[in-house]
């Protein structure tokens, strides 16, 4: 993870947020490349859920609701972490459930007595932390005007249920998707951007008819598995585990989560959960507004049930970094090297003049401008030897670089270099932009999946 975080930062992927101010708990602001990585993801997502498919249709809701959303949808009641503090010298606070789980995870009793893991003092009883972030709204903060920052972006869509149902003309089974910031004031959060209090979330709440339920959980977790293995991650580092019933949210009944082989060990990428009709009959009776879907060709009035994915844009992109992230030696040098998806990868194509004279920059600039007008993110760079800057977009997992050579000059072909295999093929500058974009549509498989790296 270490290496992860310095190439991160080094690169220009993610930053320690406040950091001239000496950072602020598990914040991060993201650079350029780590937006175009995170737009790439994000763009993937929506492709999946809007373009791939025509049952789902897209939504945007606002951060703050009105309070009584989170009185509905059980937030408030229940939206909460064990916390526990030592009682020692060190003070810090920790999740009870995440030290048993420790201990467990190493053999011990998850039962047993606590202790601080820091300095091993007393730890006081555990009492329940709710997690939403309260603000009020308006010039005074006051008693009746506070709100919450929204936990997850599922609730948008629930209270929208029936404005999306006016207009889409769409019945059962069919689903609302949305992608947003969301807020979580995390006992401890840390790894990264796996578990941070300010996090994007891409959420699909898919309307079922009850009875349909059982089936469609299953058909999303193979869906959604099936999403992260097609933009490369290896299939050995993806597993789903279904949740115990001791672990289940207050309005789940079934979740799986998938899991990804994290440095930290199989932790969750995604859960994709069956919420029953828990979240519309919630909202109906609290808001007096009749959600129920009224099929006019069988004449059924039900309230749908709900399956959801839910995925975390940030955790996602951590994964991806991951897995695509190899150290290897290339003629006795050392190579770092993201081995991403083409399609996730920030930069497409870089654009190499070989020498800054006898006129490679400005044909160089010519073939940077034919990627650009096609729409293909690209990159110009004549700073530096050439094998240095091979090696900058390695790390930032360019999959193509072009060169542009004296032989350039005489015909009007380029070198395209391939990131993974390092093969370089001799190309007419006429047929760029078309092989760059055959290239991006076709299947693609990470090839440390088969290297076993
Ligand atoms: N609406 C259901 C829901 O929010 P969740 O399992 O709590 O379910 C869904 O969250 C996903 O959001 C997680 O699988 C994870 O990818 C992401 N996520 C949740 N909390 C996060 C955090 N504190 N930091 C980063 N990502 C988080």
């Amino acid at each position: 993870m270490d290496e992860i975080v310095a190439l991160s930062k080094r690169r220009g992927f993610v930053f320690p947020a406040s950091e001239i101010y000496g950072g602020l708990g598990s914040t991060y602001d993201y650079g350029h490349y780590g937006v175009l990585l995170k737009n790439n993801v994000k763009n993937e997502w929506w492709r999946s859920m809007l373009v791939e498919r025509d049952d789902i249709v897209a939504l945007d809701s606002a951060i703050m609701q009105h309070p009584r959303v989170w009185e509905a949808s059980g937030h408030l009641e229940g939206f909460t972490d064990p916390l526990v503090q030592c009682l020692g010298d060190c003070k810090r606070r920790w999740r009870e459930d995440h030290l048993r789980e420790a201990i467990e995870a190493e053999g011990g009793d998850p039962g047993a007595e606590l202790r601080c893991p820091e300095c091993g003092g007393e730890l006081s009883e555990p009492r329940n932390f709710n997690l939403m972030f309260q603000t009020h709204m308006g010039p005074v903060a006051e008693e009746g005007n506070e709100v919450y920052l929204r936990p997850e972006t599922a609730q948008g869509i629930f209270i929208n249920f029936k404005n999306v149902l006016n207009f889409a003309r769409k019945s059962p089974p069919f689903g609302i998707a949305q992608i947003g910031k969301s807020f979580r004031n995390e006992i401890t959060p840390g790894n990264f951007i796996f578990r941070t209090r300010e996090f994007e979330q891409m959420e699909m709440e898919f309307f079922v008819p009850p009875g349909e339920a059982e089936e469609w959980h299953r058909k999303w977790i193979e869906i959604r598995q099936d999403w992260y293995l097609d933009l490369g991650i290896r299939p050995g580092f993806l597993s789903v585990r279904a949740h115990g019933s001791d672990e289940l949210s207050h309005y789940s009944s079934g979740t799986s989560d998938i899991e990804y082989l994290f440095p930290i060990g199989w932790s969750e990428l995604e859960g994709i959960a069956n919420r029953g009709n828990f979240d519309l009959t919630q909202h109906q009776e609290h808001s007096n507004e009749k959600l129920a879907f009224h099929d006019q060709k069988t004449g059924e009035k039900y309230i749908p049930f709900v399956i959801e994915p839910a995925a975390g844009v940030d955790r996602a992109a951590l994964a991806f970094l991951v897995d695509a992230y190899e150290v290897e030696e290339v003629e006795g040098r050392e190579r770092t090297v993201l081995r991403l998806h083409p399609r996730l990868a920030p930069v497409k194509v870089s654009v190499l003049p070989l020498f800054s004279k006898e006129g490679m920059p400005e044909k160089a600039r010519e073939v940077f401008d034919a990627f650009r007008k096609a729409g293909i993110q690209a990159e110009y760079d004549e700073g530096g030897s050439i094998g240095k800057r091979y090696r900058r977009q390695d790390e930032i997992g360019t999959p193509w670089g072009v060169t542009i050579d004296h032989q350039t000059m005489e015909d009007e072909t380029v070198t395209l270099r391939d990131r993974d295999s390092l093969e370089q093929v001799r190309i007419p500058i006429a047929d760029l932009v078309a092989e760059i974009s055959t290239r991006l549509v076709a299947p693609w498989r990470s090839p440390k999946a088969d290297s076993g790296s």
